[in-house]
């Protein structure tokens, strides 16, 4: 009987009802609760990601917050977005709601490479303990004290020893730079600096900026959405997830040499330190070997490509603006000379030199979107019903351009940050994020970048190649960082 029923009804007639019975599932599984943040008609299965640009992937996002304002839902493949805009609001989720946003999302790519351990992906209690040991571990090696502040100083030596190799010719500082920024974050964690010759360094400095410029890419979006599907097929994702197992085994074999030579009595490093941690924690499993590879690892790319992204920013931005480079020297030479290296405690005294440095990190906007964050339990942003489980994205860039605050946002201007002529900070200047997640190495970065950009101008004068124009279009990545580009560092 059931079978005649069946042999009856056409297949097209079974395909349809299959149709329409996976479109309600759909509907149901993916329709916003009752005060959810407005959202754009969402495609059946897909989403939102018919309205990606992928010329453009950005632009997406522009056209959706031009027609809903400071808060709005989006929805990639499974994942669902609110993007939060605006001084009052970004301040409202990261600060005032803090508590309730302090997770990072289960991003598929994230996932398979760290399995949410380490310092960026994790959450919880072990993303709270694995946090306070390394802030309490950095502040005993120097993090706002002078040992550190001598460290860096060393380096910015190396650094304009390097430069000046060059001789003036055209070349490209990305590798130095790079290498120079880690170095620092290097000797707090391995005890040692690389030569900017080291092959295997440069390869590996290499291997971390390519795969963050990978994490950009089309497929890796796709993967995130569609982890299921794409995981069989070729694209970003795969490089990616070979890429990262090469970190992690060259940070692996950095931890196996500390074992052999360690002292449980003196901690020479991070490493050390962080071993001593594991042989105190017996059963509890928050400091294990597994999570300091990713806790280093962390450090080393979290440190690297964001603070020599602003450097490579800042050296940009004098080329093209060679008015204000001459102001920077001038201040530079009265403040501190040709004889002695800048200091940390110059920095009260150079105030259009800060200026700059803040304009650089305004303009450059590294980090646009922040890092994504995950709510912990339902809240309420705006009267809006925000469910457990929903990423926010808080928009650095809405406060960094914002329209009402800034004079001309869109205008490279050190003035947006003086006052008088005496350096003076906004409230709308925050680059790495604010609250109790916000970045953690914030005093070691802009340590740097005071030391090395001062360091720089005081010995060279930044020009473009002849017959060049230098591009500002940034390359998208995990940081927004400028273009492979070749300059003149002429020594002065
Ligand atoms: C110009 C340089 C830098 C910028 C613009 C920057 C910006 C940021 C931003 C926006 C976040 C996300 C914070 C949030 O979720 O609210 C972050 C997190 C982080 N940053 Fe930085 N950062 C810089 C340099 C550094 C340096 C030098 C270190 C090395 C110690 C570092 C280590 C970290 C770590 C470990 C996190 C994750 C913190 C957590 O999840 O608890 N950053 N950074
Ligand atoms: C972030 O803010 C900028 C500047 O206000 C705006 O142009 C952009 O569309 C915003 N993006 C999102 C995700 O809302």
């Amino acid at each position: 009987m059931l079978h005649f029923l069946w042999d009856s009804i056409p297949l097209q007639t079974v395909l349809i009802f299959l149709f329409v019975f996976l479109l309600i599932a759909d509907y149901m599984k993916n329709r916003n609760p009752k005060n959810f943040p407005p959202t754009p008609f969402r495609l059946p299965f897909l989403g939102h990601i018919y309205l990606i640009d992928f010329k453009d992937p950005p632009a997406i996002v522009e056209k959706l917050s031009k027609r809903y304002g400071d808060i709005f839902g989006v929805q990639m493949g499974n994942m669902k977005f609110v993007m939060v805009n605006g001084i009052r609001l970004v301040k409202e989720v990261l600060v005032n709601q803090g508590d309730k946003f302090l997770a990072r999302p289960d991003i598929p790519i994230d996932e398979e490479v760290f399995s949410r351990t380490g310092l960026i992906s994790s959450t919880g209690h072990l993303w709270k303990a694995q946090r306070r040991f390394t802030l309490s571990t950095l502040r005993n090696f120097g993090l706002g004290k002078r040992s550190l502040e001598e460290r860096i100083q060393e380096e910015c030596r190396y650094l304009t020893d390097a430069f000046r190799d060059e001789q003036g010719k055209p070349f490209n500082p990305q590798p130095k730079a790079t290498n120079a920024v880690s170095n620092v974050i290097c000797s707090l964690i391995f005890g040692n600096r690389f030569e900017y010759h080291d092959e295997d360094f440069q390869s590996l400095l290499k291997l971390i900026h390519d795969t963050t410029v990978l994490h950009g890419a089309i497929t890796s979006q796709l993967y995130n959405n569609f982890p299921s599907i794409m995981k069989y097929l070729p694209g970003a994702h795969q490089t990616i997830f070979k890429n990262w197992k090469l970190l992690k085994n060259f940070m692996q074999e950095q931890i196996n040499k500390h074992k052999e030579d360690w002292n449980p009595s003196e901690s020479r490093d991070y490493i050390d330190s962080y071993l001593l941690e594991i042989s105190k924690d017996h059963d509890s499993g928050t400091f294990q070997e597994e999570h300091l590879t990713a806790c280093t690892l962390d450090l080393i790319v979290a440190g690297t490509e964001t603070t020599s992204s602003t450097l490579r920013w800042a050296l940009l931005f004098m080329v093209t603006h060679p008015e204000i480079q001459a102001r920077v020297q001038a201040e530079i030479d009265a403040v501190i000379g040709q004889a002695r290296p800048p200091a940390l405690e110059d920095r009260n005294n150079l105030h259009y030199t800060n200026a700059v440095i803040h304009e650089v990190q305004r303009k450059g906007n590294v980090i646009p979107f922040n890092v994504p964050r995950m709510a912990t339990e339902d809240a309420y942003v705006d009267g809006y019903y925000i469910p457990k489980g929903t990423i926010i994205m808080a928009n650095l860039t809405s406060l960094l351009f914002d329209k009402n605050e800034w004079e001309n946002p869109d205008t490279f201007n050190p003035e947006h940050f003086l006052k008088d002529g005496k350096f003076w900070k906004n409230e709308y200047f925050q680059p790495f994020s604010m609250g109790k997640r916000a970045c953690l190495g914030e005093l070691l970065a802009r340590s740097e970048l005071f030391l090395f950009f001062t360091s720089l101008l005081q010995k060279f004068t930044f020009q473009a190649p002849p017959d060049t124009t230098l591009s500002l279009k940034p390359l998208l990545g995990i940081a927004m960082a400028p273009q492979p580009y070749k300059i003149c560092a002429v020594p002065r």
